[in-house]
């Protein structure tokens, strides 16, 4: 049997209305799933970085929260002060929306990592195990080569040290700029020093190899065909470590801390 072509354009039009439908609507209905998912990738990235947990170990959800809430205490800070908020809800604090929101941000000063807007507050989460504090991660983000990275660097307790670094979100090229992630590349900042003797981040990403942290504690080896990347990598580091970053928080960490 032969069928008319405006049949055949009606039944392909019914076909793709009926399939749109599914697709969107599994869309929405996930929407709430993925978003979960998501933040569950950046808890477990934060764990890791806090020496919470292995790289790649396999945790369930509650298990995730619950070393979560036991050795992590998410603070907010005023960014230009470097006070730390009492009486303001740290856990459900969003920096990214509040560095889009024109209330509780301003224009970024002119910088290397080509931040566009700081927020007005910021959120850091201190490690604390036995009672004591062990680091304080810090959240950092700034231009790649196609992306802006986001991520977290760990501050050891002395206020120097880095203890690790992590990226959750990122553009760049798997193989090229992706390697931010690769295991092997992040191992090498643990025991790197952040800051020169006066407090400035100086701690950068070279072209080719650094030497070991004991003989050249300023530097980590570069990601090979991805300098673009790597220096954006040193930038935004810089940039969040120093004084219009949470540069003022650390000063008052060192000074004793605000609380
Ligand atoms: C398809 C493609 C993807 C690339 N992705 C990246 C990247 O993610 N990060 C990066 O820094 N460079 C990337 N590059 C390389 C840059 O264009 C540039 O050549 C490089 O950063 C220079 O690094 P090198 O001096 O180590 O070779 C890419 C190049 C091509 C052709």
């Amino acid at each position: 049997m032969q069928h008319s072509t405006s049949y055949i354009l009606l039944f392909a039009a019914a076909v793709c209305a009926v399939c749109s439908v599914f697709v969107s609507g599994a869309s929405v209905l996930l929407e709430e799933r993925q978003q979960a998912n998501v933040e569950l990738d950046r808890q477990k990235k934060v764990l890791v970085v806090a020496g919470l947990m292995e790289e790649g170990e396999s945790l369930s959800r509650v298990e995730v929260a619950k070393r979560f809430e036991t050795n992590i205490v998410p603070v907010i800070v005023d960014l230009e002060t470097g006070v730390v908020l009492e009486g303001v809800d740290a856990s459900s604090f969003d920096q990214r929306k509040a560095a889009k929101d024109p209330e509780a941000s301003h224009p970024a000063p002119t910088n290397a990592a080509k931040v566009q807007r700081l927020p007005n507050q910021g959120q850091v989460f201190q490690v604390v195990t036995d009672g004591r504090l062990q680091s304080i991660i810090i959240p950092i983000s700034g231009a790649g080569l196609w992306s802006t990275l986001y991520g977290y660097i760990a501050i050891d307790a002395d206020l120097e040290t880095i203890d690790g670094i992590t990226f959750y979100e990122h553009g760049e090229t798997p193989g090229l700029g992706g390697e931010v992630d690769n295991p092997r590349w992040k191992a090498l900042w643990k025991g790197r020093k952040a800051f020169d003797k006066r407090g400035k981040p100086v701690i950068a990403v070279k072209k080719g190899m650094a030497g070991p942290p004991e003989t050249d504690p300023y530097n980590v080896d570069g990601l090979s065909g991805a300098t673009i990347t790597s220096r954006g990598v040193g930038n935004l580091v810089r940039f969040w470590l120093g004084q219009d970053g949470f540069g003022p928080y650390l000063d008052t960490q060192r000074a004793g801390g605000s609380t």
